[in-house]
């Protein structure tokens, strides 16, 4: 259990902050929120102070025997600031206390995530520009805000991103530090595949996987966190987009490898979590397969090979452009995992094969995971056991000093 201090500024999107409490306290976090006065005219102290457990004050006069101002910051492993609002972030860059959220930013050794809403002018405003590039040269975490829809009929950057997207950036921020979400994949280019494909036997039969598209999601929402400007080719999967994240909806292998295909040539880096399957049905029946009034009369199913997405990707890939592909193995009697992982690295040809360990029932579905990354110079890096933004973190910590 780690404890995070929540820091509510006064802005409308203070609602959010009650249902990123909830996700926070659901992942078994100690929270204390500490609003600032604005946050308090859009959400009441009682609804922090019961969700949390904690009391809710927001200035420095209160339980001043305790000299919370000071304990707060030095006690917390984290502080998510959610959200941050143009005056908030001003305030904290300018070094000012003059509230109890400022004073505790000013006494927290711990990592500190700023989560900016505000309309759009404000956040383009130079001022606030310089504020963020202030608060990340100290070593502050400022996520872009997501694009779309503001307080009023109008839309733009400066959206509060999700409370659920929210929750596991402070997760990788607690596990992976600050480092692993530094903006500075700003400028780049990123396409994740995502989730697994379904190869159609008739109009309402397929073959398909288990593959969730946890792990896609994840590499696709750090990513967005660092700045970059990213894609998900999504076979099948049944989750929110990640804040500002583009979703490009696929179903089968053939419909993956288009839509990656097309997406690929400008992008910086390619990653293939995808679980695409290697076989099809060699035809697709048009009308439903029926049972026959013969119980010994079954239909043969026919299978073809599907094309190699991650090795075609290899081959048609732009100078100074990585392909990074996943492997899900197991061992067996022909070799280890890692054995298995390096052979198919070779084979591949990618510049990093994340491999997943399933001997054991494995990691479909679940929300966490660990993995070796192994690279094609040779070098294997370690991903302990955590979330699969964690994980995510970790790949990217390893794919950032690759970059051209
Ligand atoms: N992959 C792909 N196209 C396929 C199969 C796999 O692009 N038809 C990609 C996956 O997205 C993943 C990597 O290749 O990044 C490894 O997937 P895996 O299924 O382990 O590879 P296979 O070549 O199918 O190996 P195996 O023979 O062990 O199934």
């Amino acid at each position: 259990m780690s404890r995070i201090v929540l820091g509510v500024a006064g802005g409308v999107a203070a609602y959010k902050a009650a249902l990123l409490l909830r996700a926070l306290t659901e992942a078994g976090h100690d929270v204390r929120v500490v609003p600032t006065p604005g946050a308090l005219h859009f959400v009441g102290a009682a609804t922090f102070e019961a969700l949390s457990g904690h009391p809710v004050t927001t200035d420095v006069w209160s339980d001043v025997p305790e000299v919370a101002h000071v304990r707060i910051g030095q006690t917390a492993d984290l502080v998510v600031v959610a959200p941050a609002t143009a005056d908030l972030l001003a305030r904290a860059a300018a070094g000012r206390a003059d509230d109890l959220l400022t004073a505790t930013l000013l006494t927290a050794h711990c990592p500190v995530v700023f989560v900016p809403a505000m309309h759009t002018e404000m956040w383009l405003h130079p001022a606030t520009q310089d504020n963020v590039a202030t608060l990340r040269r100290r070593g502050s975490v400022v996520l872009p805000p997501a694009v779309g829809r503001l307080t009023g009929p109008d839309s733009g950057p400066g959206r509060l991103p999700e409370p659920h997207d929210v929750a596991a950036l402070a997760q990788v921020a607690l596990t992976a530090g600050p480092d692993a979400l530094r903006a500075d994949l700003a400028g780049r280019r990123v396409v994740v595949s995502a989730g697994g494909t379904r190869e159609p036997l008739d109009p309402v039969r397929y073959l398909g996987n288990r593959s969730s598209g946890k792990q896609g999601w994840a590499l696709a929402r750090v990513a967005a966190a660092r700045g970059a400007d990213v894609t998900l080719v999504a076979a099948n999967v049944d989750l929110p987009a990640p804040f500002g994240v583009r979703v490009v909806p696929v179903g089968t292998a053939e419909e993956l490898r288009a839509a990656v295909l097309a997406e690929a040539p400008d992008a910086d880096v390619v990653v293939m979590t995808a679980a695409v399957a290697d076989f099809r049905p060699a035809t697709v029946a048009a009308a439903k397969l029926k049972k026959k009034d013969d119980p010994a009369e079954v239909p043969e199913v026919r299978l073809v090979r599907n094309p190699d997405v991650l090795a075609e990707l290899v081959t048609k890939r732009a100078a100074g452009q990585l392909v990074v592909g996943f492997a899900a193995e197991t061992g067996d009697a022909d070799g280890d995992v890692l054995a298995h992982a390096r052979a198919k690295l070779a084979r591949k040809g990618c510049d990093l094969l994340v491999v997943n360990d399933v001997s054991g029932g494995g990691v479909f579905g679940r929300p966490d995971n660990a993995a070796v990354v192994l690279a094609a110079d040779g070098s294997a890096t370690q991903v302990p056991h955590g979330s699969k933004d964690a994980v995510a973190a970790a790949v990217w910590q390893t794919v950032l000093p690759r970059l051209a």
